[in-house]
């Protein structure tokens, strides 16, 4: 994958970021970087060579975005992926949804990645919600038959790679939804999030009345959604649980902390945290016996993995695992 410009790092991370684009999928046709053949100290004390999945073979895809930037940092196993429309608060608009459901496909497919990170461009916004300028002349039924802003749960849902959003600036509307999509929020320390579409005369369309009452509760919810402001600091984001963290000093600190994050999870067994995160996942969706059930049956299958044997054995003979994912 190639070589996206990213005109907008510099004034985001700073000149000395120790980024690079995501690569030519020709690069991981062999399902290996060359760091994995010239493998790193570094990388030694954090695993070993991948198994099957991650060493599979990807298709070849393009990588052409407009209104997104993606790239790879940690020798390929933590995505990047910046909503790229500052002018605009980065407005969700279909071709940016579009182009974010593409790129979590692309790089959830990809068998290096093991954390994604999203994030908007600039200092003010992650993003301010969908494009209302693309919105005001739909009619109910071509926001009906075409599924307006619909579907796109799926592009998280289905992706195994954990998200982690890093939410710098005003998260509203379809930005504080989107968020919510993800596994993880860490919060800049000027975070706001909010879901003010009362006052355009529409209700939350992104999951917003289903997933903010699970994360603030249902009076807290229903005040910011019935009254359309009110909106949560990234303290109060934090003491409520709908954020995991307040990362202070500024955009640049807080994608660090976030990349921190993401190779934490990345030194991890890959099967092991997707297990993880979709048993987690499912507290929302099922009963707490059938939620426990898959729990079990999760945890049972991680006795079939080799990653099991080496993180136990690693512990017991007081020494770093080398995880292999499988
Ligand atoms: N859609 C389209 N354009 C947007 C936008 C949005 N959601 N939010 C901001 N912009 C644009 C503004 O129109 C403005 O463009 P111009 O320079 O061309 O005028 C530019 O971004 C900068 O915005 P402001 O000048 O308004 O910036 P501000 O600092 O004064 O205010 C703000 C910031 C409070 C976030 C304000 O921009 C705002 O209220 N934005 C709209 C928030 C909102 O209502 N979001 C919900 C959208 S509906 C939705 O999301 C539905 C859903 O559930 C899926």
């Amino acid at each position: 994958m190639w070589l996206q410009s990213a005109p907008n790092q510099a004034l985001f991370r700073g000149s000395s970021s120790t980024f690079y684009p995501i690569r030519s999928p020709r690069l991981f046709s062999t399902g290996r970087l060359p760091s994995d053949t010239d493998q790193t100290e570094a990388e030694d004390a954090e695993g070993g060579d991948d198994g099957e999945f991650w060493d599979r073979e990807v298709d070849d895809v393009s990588n052409l975005y407009e209104t997104i930037l993606a790239e790879i940092v940690d020798d390929g196993r933590v995505g990047i992926i910046t909503i790229n429309r500052p002018e605009v608060l980065n407005a969700l608009s279909t071709q940016v949804m579009d182009e974010l459901a593409d790129v979590l496909q692309e790089l959830d497919a990809d068998p290096r990645v093991k954390a994604i990170i999203l994030t908007g461009s600039g200092k003010k916004a992650f993003a301010a919600g969908a494009d209302i300028k693309e919105m005001r002349d739909q009619e109910f039924v071509t926001a009906y038959l075409g599924r307006l802003l619909s579907g796109y749960e799926r592009a998280t849902s289905e992706c195994r790679t954990p998200i982690i959003a890093a939410v710098n600036g005003y998260a509203l509307g379809g930005g504080c939804e989107l968020a919510m999509m993800c596994d993880i929020i860490l919060a800049g320390e000027n975070a706001v999030f909010g879901q003010p579409e009362t006052n355009l005369g529409v209700i939350p369309g992104m999951g917003g009345t289903q997933r903010l009452i699970r994360a603030v509760g249902k009076s807290r919810a229903m005040e910011m959604i019935l009254s359309g402001a009110h909106f949560i600091d990234a303290e109060e984001a934090v003491s409520r649980g709908l954020a995991s963290r307040v990362i202070t000093g500024g955009p640049e600190k807080l994608i660090e902390a976030a990349i921190d994050l993401a190779k934490q999870i990345a030194r991890l067994s890959g099967p092991v945290v997707a297990m993880a995160k979709e048993a987690v996942n499912s507290a929302n969706d099922l009963g707490l016996s059938e939620g426990v059930k898959k729990e079990n049956l999760f945890f049972s299958a991680c006795f079939g993995l080799y990653d099991q044997k080496e993180g136990m054995s690693a512990f017991l003979e007081k020494r770093k695992a080398r995880f292999e994912n499988r």
